[in-house]
């Protein structure tokens, strides 16, 4: 087999062969094949696409290109869930001691990365004590006792997709729904996991902003999914302004520890039951999906989904007592209120010009080198169709830096205000079970 003629062949519109495509995968991953010829190939799947079975073929192939977590020793159905990236998405730190308290396994591999708050890692180690420096016997063990752990990334996992995403990058053939589907789908699958739920975000603050392109990212993820013999369903949602209302490590956990109580805020809640009731259906703990949101409710109502939470943060080493006393989480020295300058209506929250804000404060890695600060952070008091009055409060910035105009001003220009009524967003645009 040659690369040219592989690549004439995807430029021509033919579908390639499994044995075609893991001959480019694994002659890619092993130096064999060039970063010149690669880039002509993503530039000929921009352009040509990819057959379902070439996708599943393509996601296969760089599953097998490093190591795969084995979860065997887990009981039951692990089902794992990914979001498609947001700004303040606290439903990670929300869902686990949610379906966990219903028995759903919850096998969570977590990064710290960059971005405008910290991973899910930073923000549960804002809990005095607790730690993801576990070892593989005692994750399987806490699992399957308590049902809930996390640990650090390890291992060598799709290295293919690792070279393959940045050479897309300086290429221009990121923006291939083939490409997206088989990258998210091989890390997750590698990961370990036997059934999938999505939250591929649409908006203003999404990767695809546009509706269209998130539900066509969304159909080809399942569709991937369940060829390869992993349930995968999904949900489209919003992301033209954050979800919830906190944007920062220990104030993303306040905000969790308040949805867990089922005081949380409405949005964050009602994404966490559509997302939870799949988890649940997909781990076998429902019937259906109407049944597992009732069950859902009721852990919520009962306590169980806090005391699941407490039990996980008491297993990993941290004070279970911050959910009772907030006060316990690291806090920041000074807090300031963004003013509303004229009356009027929340008409528009640039999501991400928001969590830039946030990462400025220290709440987010700018390079991998950044220190975090787990204090910090943004709590929005009014969301899109909301009413303002002048001078109230619409935006607490909480920070360890005494003088915070640049935030003020990034946050003034996010934030437009309207005259007339704005309609609040819809939160969830489309559901794909199949
Ligand atoms: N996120 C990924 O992990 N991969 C892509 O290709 C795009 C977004
Ligand atoms: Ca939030």
């Amino acid at each position: 087999m040659r690369m040219v003629d592989l690549i004439q062949k995807k430029r021509d519109g033919a579908e390639l062969s499994t044995e075609e495509i893991k001959f480019i995968i694994q002659g890619y991953t092993n130096d064999e094949i060039p970063d010149y010829q690669m880039s002509a190939f993503c530039m000929a799947v921009f352009f040509k696409g990819m057959t379902d079975k070439e996708c599943a073929d393509l996601t296969m192939a760089m599953v097998e290109s490093g190591d795969q977590i084995d979860l065997s020793a887990i009981e039951g159905i692990k089902v794992d869930k990914h979001s498609t990236g947001g700004v303040g998405d606290t439903t990670t730190l929300v869902l686990g001691p949610l379906v966990a308290a219903l028995g759903v396994p919850v096998a969570k591999m977590s990064g710290r990365g960059l971005g405008h708050t910290g991973g899910t890692i930073d923000k549960l180690e804002s809990v005095p004590g607790f730690h993801v420096e576990i070892e593989n016997e005692q994750f399987v063990q806490l699992v399957n006792q308590k049902k809930l752990a996390v640990i650090g990334q390890s291992g060598n996992l799709t290295p293919a997709d690792k070279r393959l995403y940045s050479l897309r990058d300086v290429t221009a053939t990121v923006n291939s729904i083939p490409l997206i589907a088989s990258s998210i789908m091989s890390k997750k699958i590698a990961a370990g996991a036997d059934a999938i739920v999505l939250d591929v975000k649409t908006g203003a603050g999404a990767f695809m902003k546009s509706l269209e392109g998130s539900m066509s990212l969304a159909k080809a993820m399942v569709k991937i999914g369940n060829q390869v013999g992993r349930r995968t369903m999904a949900v489209i949602s919003d992301m033209s302004q954050p979800l919830g209302y906190a944007i920062g490590n220990a104030l993303e956990v306040k905000e969790a520890i308040d949805t867990l109580r089922g005081e949380g805020p409405e949005d964050l809640t009602e994404l966490c039951l559509t997302l939870g009731s799949y988890m649940v259906f997909l781990g076998g703990k429902a019937d259906s999906l109407e049944e597992a949101k009732e069950k859902l409710n009721e852990v919520l109502k009962t306590g169980k989904a806090i005391d699941t939470f407490k039990t996980f943060l008491l297993a990993q080493g941290g004070d279970p007592s911050v959910v009772d006393d907030p006060s316990k989480l690291p806090q920041a020295s000074f807090v300031f209120e963004l003013e509303a300058k004229e009356d009027g209506y929340v008409e528009e929250l640039v999501a991400d010009s928001i969590g830039t804000a946030a990462m400025w404060l220290g709440a987010g890695r700018a390079t991998k080198e950044s220190e975090i600060d787990l204090a910090v952070g943004l709590v929005l008091r009014k969301k899109i169709g909301d009413s303002v009055k002048k001078g109230e409060s619409l935006v607490t910035i909480y920070s360890n830096f005494e003088n915070v105009e640049n935030v003020k001003a990034k946050l003034y220009d996010s934030i437009r205000i309207a005259q007339t009524e704005v309609a609040k967003p819809k939160l969830i645009y489309g559901e794909v079970k199949e």
